[in-house]
């Protein structure tokens, strides 16, 4: 695959690829590239907050700059490439004005100034108004030399939060996941494209195809070592993901205002709403147990619009294993199991990540916040212990992750 057609495929926030048409004509859409990380000029206030977001968030001002902002309207704002910086810069907002006290200083109401453009701009583009996956990683990324490579030395975040380069490896080191899995996503199509047309050599070639795809993602996720420090992501960069949703340091969820006088809640930013895996998932119909599968559906709540449409479409299309399994073909069988195992093995490895960044962080948190004199808030370094075993959804992290990657080893095919 050419490296453009890869910038426009993992920029799915702001371009998109878009599985589209009917299953025989299932093609990736590459749309037109942009380098816009501003908006017009009346969003001014917006992004003048949001480019001093962790300054003004570890001073504690960014509540009170909040505050002083003007409503403004949306109808400026053209394009769904606006709409998703738009979505981003006002996400990245919200986090910060809801978490810049830590968890024992949140607030109930989210001011109208922010909430009402927030909520239409969500709308526009089907999106939920709080910070998600699209937003955080795929809206969230600049090339620093136009013409250079899409390597992680050449990429730049648009938005940022307290956490300095740990923050920007997290969330670049995502992206190069994501990066890593485009010509899976290419595969998929080609996949469903022969399992229709009954083509054994074409299909054999889309499921090596993705299962190299996968084992790429690992290599990728594997960087994360290198950009990003345990202890500052769990003391400093964790709580701008939360949400309120199944939240105890938000019990109440949150009130939008000028939106709607009851509290909502929403679930935290999470790699668990990229569409990436729930794709593969689908394609190779990997069945979860009810529990973390009702959490997986939610999840796609938080996808762009066509995203969502695309893992659909996938789930809807003939069952890929039913045509191995009744071909008997022993080299469709290998190449589909080639794709589960580097599945589960990706998700083996994001268990070890996540032992590391969470767990082991959590326990010398717990031994920090024993210490006296700790203080509260992000700013301080304290880390919140609402979520200390729980996932930015509220979900029991080990228990949710290992039974995923169970169920995922349970989709092989036996001889
Ligand atoms: C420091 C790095 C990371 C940490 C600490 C982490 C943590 C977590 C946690 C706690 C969950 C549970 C669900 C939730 O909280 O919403 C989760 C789920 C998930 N994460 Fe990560 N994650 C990391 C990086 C990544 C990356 C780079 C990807 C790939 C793009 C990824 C993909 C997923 C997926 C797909 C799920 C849903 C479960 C599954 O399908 O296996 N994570 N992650």
């Amino acid at each position: 695959m050419q490296e453009g057609e890869q910038t426009q495929a993992i920029s799915s926030g702001v371009q998109g690829w878009v599985g589209a048409g009917s299953l025989g004509t299932f093609t990736a859409l590459p749309l037109p590239l942009s380098t816009k990380t501003e908006l017009p000029a009346p969003y001014g206030p917006w992004m003048d907050i949001a480019h001093e977001l962790p300054q003004l968030i570890m001073s504690h001002r960014l509540r009170a700059r909040v505050h002083q902002m003007p409503q403004l309207s949306t109808q400026h704002l053209r394009g769904r490439e606006q709409l998703h910086l738009a979505h981003l810069v006002l996400s990245f907002i919200t986090m910060g004005y809801v978490w810049q006290e830590g968890e024992e200083g949140t607030v109930q109401v989210l001011p109208r100034n922010l909430a009402v453009p927030y909520w239409e701009v969500s709308q526009a583009l089907g999106l939920p108004p709080i910070l998600s996956h699209a937003d955080f990683v795929l809206a969230n990324w600049r090339r620093k030399d136009p013409h250079g490579p899409l390597e992680i030395e050449n990429l730049d975040t648009i938005i940022t939060l307290p956490g300095g380069d740990s923050l920007r490896g997290f969330i670049l080191v995502t992206l190069l996941v994501e990066k890593a899995a485009v010509p899976g996503i290419k595969a998929i199509t080609q996949a469903l494209g022969a399992t229709l047309q009954r083509d054994g050599d074409t299909l054999h070639r889309a499921l090596e195809e993705l299962a190299g795809a996968i084992e790429a993602m690992r290599a990728a996720l594997r960087r994360m070592h290198d950009y990003v420090d345990p202890e500052v992501f769990y003391s400093v960069i964790r709580i701008f993901l939360s949400g309120w949703k199944d939240n105890p340091a938000m019990p109440h969820g949150l009130v939008y205002e000028g939106v709607s006088p009851e509290a909502l809640a929403f679930s935290g930013g999470s790699a668990a709403q990229s569409t990436v895996l729930h794709a593969f998932d689908e394609l190779l119909g990997i069945c979860h147990r009810q529990d973390t599968a009702a959490f997986l559906h939610r999840m796609r709540d938080y996808m762009p619009r066509p995203h969502r449409a695309f893992v659909e479409r996938i789930r809807g299309a003939a069952s890929l294993r039913q045509h191995v399994l009744a071909s008997g073909d022993a080299r469709l069988r290998l190449a589909f199991n080639r794709c589960v195992s580097a599945l589960t093995d990706f998700r083996s490895y994001h268990i070890t990540i996540v032992t590391k960044y969470i767990a082991t962080a959590a326990a010398k948190a717990r031994a920090r916040r024993a210490e006296p004199g700790a203080r509260a808030g992000p700013s301080a370094g304290k880390a919140p212990s609402a979520l200390e075993d729980k996932g930015t959804g509220g979900s029991h992290i080990f228990t949710f992750l290992k039974s995923i990657r169970d169920t995922t080893r349970e989709g092989m095919i036996s001889a």
